[in-house]
Formats: structure tokens, sequence, C-alpha cells
């Protein structure tokens, strides 16, 4: 464990401006949490499925009941794009909207971080917010209420979006962005559906993984990633065939904000950068897109995280003599999850071999590519790609 070690001695700084309210029935806490981060009118921010599901209803009669005036957003599409946030706060200006509430999975979420950076720099687009520095001012209160378990989204410092001119993912990862409350539900997740379920929370796995084994990560994020795998290891697929259990629910929720407090304070990596790349080029769900590429990734690294790799078999329970063995174990448990929870095949999915290439670049483009523990490189990531497709046929 030479290398886990040497990593502990790295400085580092953690910050969790977030406080988190955690529990089964804990959203009707909203109009406390709304005193408490001092809002008069708040701009509700969803997206259309969740007002299909009636979600956003539980949300608004507690608005309602409290005598909060509101507006309400839904113009959040998946893979939240940069006319969606621009969009948002349009509306938060002409609703003279004090702060936010954000109310769903990652898209709506990452959405009003974006709609809080606008408003805090009284600014039309998104696009100059792009990186680590560029967002220099606090975002209006943010009330976040996640309605699936996988992003974290609800206290991370990301905000992905989808730039719609050069079609990529930008990111904007600032502390600023962060919500001032989570209201973090693990009822609000019971009628997510088996696909979603499992989509989801094999993002928030690969958050957990790709935290603890990025080449930045560090002790606090280590151990909330470590967590994080234990309780997917033991729920996600109780949650898949059954969405009312509860306690798989719970497990579930936790799992996706410990892999956020990770990846937050560590990075994502290889996996997300092929992610994104798939997520701009076709719109394909993010979560599903993670899933896939996870177990090959993985692979790929192998020999450059053995000893971390034997840690995450251990979280997953799995008994193993040496770390090698640990190693192979834990990849070998990721590509059985995902059958088990029924995600598709890279092939099923229809990429064009022909934008591999193009794919490749992107991925390597990726902030985050630098963070992979082994170096990528374009043509890397373009094998990848393509044995995965042939994998898969
Ligand atoms: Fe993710």
């Amino acid at each position: 464990m030479n290398d886990m070690n040497y990593k502990c001695m790295n400085p580092f700084e953690f910050t969790l401006p977030t406080k988190v309210i955690f529990g089964p029935g804990c959203v009707s806490q909203l109009a406390e949490e709304i005193q408490n981060v001092g809002g008069r009118k708040p701009l509700v921010i969803t997206d259309p499925g969740i007002r299909k599901a009636g979600i956003d209803r539980i949300v608004t009669d507690l608005l309602d009941k409290a005598g909060v005036e509101y507006s309400l957003f839904d113009g959040v599409e998946a893979n939240p794009k940069d006319v969606n946030a621009e969009a948002g706060a349009k509306a938060a200006r002409a609703a003279s909207a004090d702060f936010l509430i954000a109310v769903g999975g990652g898209s709506p979420i990452d959405c009003a971080k974006a709609v809080g950076v606008l408003l805090a720099h009284d600014a039309e687009f998104i696009k100059p917010y792009e990186g680590k520095t560029a967002a220099t001012l606090p975002n209006p209160p943010l009330i976040t209420i996640p309605t699936t378990s996988g992003t974290g989204s609800e206290l991370t410092f990301s905000s992905v979006i989808t730039d719609t001119k050069n079609h990529y993912k930008m990111t904007v990862k600032s502390p600023y962005t962060a919500a001032t409350t989570a209201l973090c539900d693990p009822k609000l997740t019971v009628s997510v559906p088996p696909a979603f379920t499992a989509a989801t929370g094999v993002d928030a796995l690969t958050h957990s993984i790709e935290g603890f084994t990025a080449t930045c990560s560090e002790p606090i994020g280590d151990a909330a990633a470590l967590y994080s795998i234990e309780l997917i290891a033991k729920s996600l697929v109780r949650a898949f065939k059954d969405g009312s259990d509860l306690e798989a629910r719970s497990n579930m929720l936790m799992a996706s904000m410990l892999g956020g407090i990770s990846f937050s304070h560590s990075d994502v990596a290889s996996v997300h950068c092929i992610a994104e790349a798939l997520g701009s080029m076709y719109d394909l769900p993010h979560g599903t897109c993670n899933a896939i590429f996870l177990p090959f990734v993985m692979e790929y690294n192998m020999d450059y995280c053995i000893d971390r790799y034997a840690r995450v078999a251990e979280a997953m329970g799995l008994p193993f003599d040496s770390n090698e063995e640990g190693a192979a174990k834990a990849v070998e448990y990721v590509k059985q999850l995902t059958v088990d929870v029924e995600l598709p095949t890279f092939a099923s999915l229809n990429p064009d071999p022909k934008d591999f290439r193009t794919l490749a670049e992107m991925a390597y483009n990726n902030g985050s590519n630098g963070s992979n523990p082994r170096p990528m490189e374009i043509a890397d990531y373009e094998a990848l790609l393509d044995n995965v497709y042939k994998a898969g046929i």
C-alpha cells in the first residue's frame, strides 16, 4: 500500500460548503431551509420528466403551504445545454427571483448552478465561465432536492453544461456553484425506473472509483469513495430489482453524495472523458456511457493502480489473497454488475465507428484526461472505443 501512504502526505484543501439534510421525508423541511438561506422568491428549476412524474408538485405544494411566492422553469434538457441555463437566467430575472431551488437529477441541478453563475455575474452567456477560475462571485442561494442517485450534483462544485456551438461538454468547477443546502430525501427516488436506477447508480460508482484512483486524489475524498463503493455493492442491484426498497434507495442516495464528495475534491478521469464526448456528440445518457466504459478503462489502468483497485475490491466485500487478485476481481465485479442491472452494450447504442477518431480527440482534450492514473493518448482512446464497440457486437 505504498502509493496510499505517499498520497496521504500530499498537501490538499477540503471545503464542503453545502449543508446536507438527509433522511426519508426530510423534504418537508423546505420552508425552514428557505428561512435559513434568507431567500424571498425562488425560481424552481426542473425538467419535463420530473413534471410528468409529478415530483415537482411535492415541492411546489410545500411552497404554497408556506406562502412562498415562486416561479417555475422546466426548460432543462438531458445533458443540459448552455441555452437552457441562459433561458433559466432570463426566467429568474423576469420573475425577480432572489434564490434558486433545483428539483431533479443532475441535469436540473447542474443547470441551476449555471443559472446561478449567470445571475451572480450579471451575464447572458455561460461559456466565459468555463473552468476552475472564471467564476469569481458567489452564486445566489441554491437549495438542491435530488430525485436520482447518481451525480452527487446536489453537493458538488461542478456544473457540466453542453456547449451547443462547439458540441462538447464544458465544466464550470467552483465552490461558488455549490448548493447552500441539499435536501436529500430517499423517498423522492423510489419512483425512478429500473433502467435509470442502473445507469445513475453506475455513474455514482464511476465517480467513486475514478475519484479514488485519480492522480490528484486526497484522503478525505478517498474515505468517502470507499464507503460509497461499499454501499453501492450492497444496494444497487436491490434498488434496481425493487424500487420501493427504501433502505436500498437510502444507501444509493448516500453513495451518490459520497461519490460526489470524492470526485469534486479529486477528479473524474478517462471514463468520464469518453462519456462526456459521447454525451455531447450523440446526446446519450451519461450514466449509461460511464457504465459501458468503466470496466474497460479499469482494465487499461490496471498496472498503474493494482493496490487501489484491491482497496476497491475490499470495499465491494470481495475476498482475495493478493492485491493483484483483488484488483482483477474488482474489474470482473463491475463487468458482472453492468450485466446484472441490464445496461446496454456500446454497439447497441449505434455509434458510428467513423466518429471514433473525433470522439477520441474530444476525450483526450477533456480537462480530466490528465487525472487518469495511466496516461491516455488519442490513439489509446480510439483503440478503446474500437475494442469496446467490437466486444458488444
Ligand atoms: Fe458522472
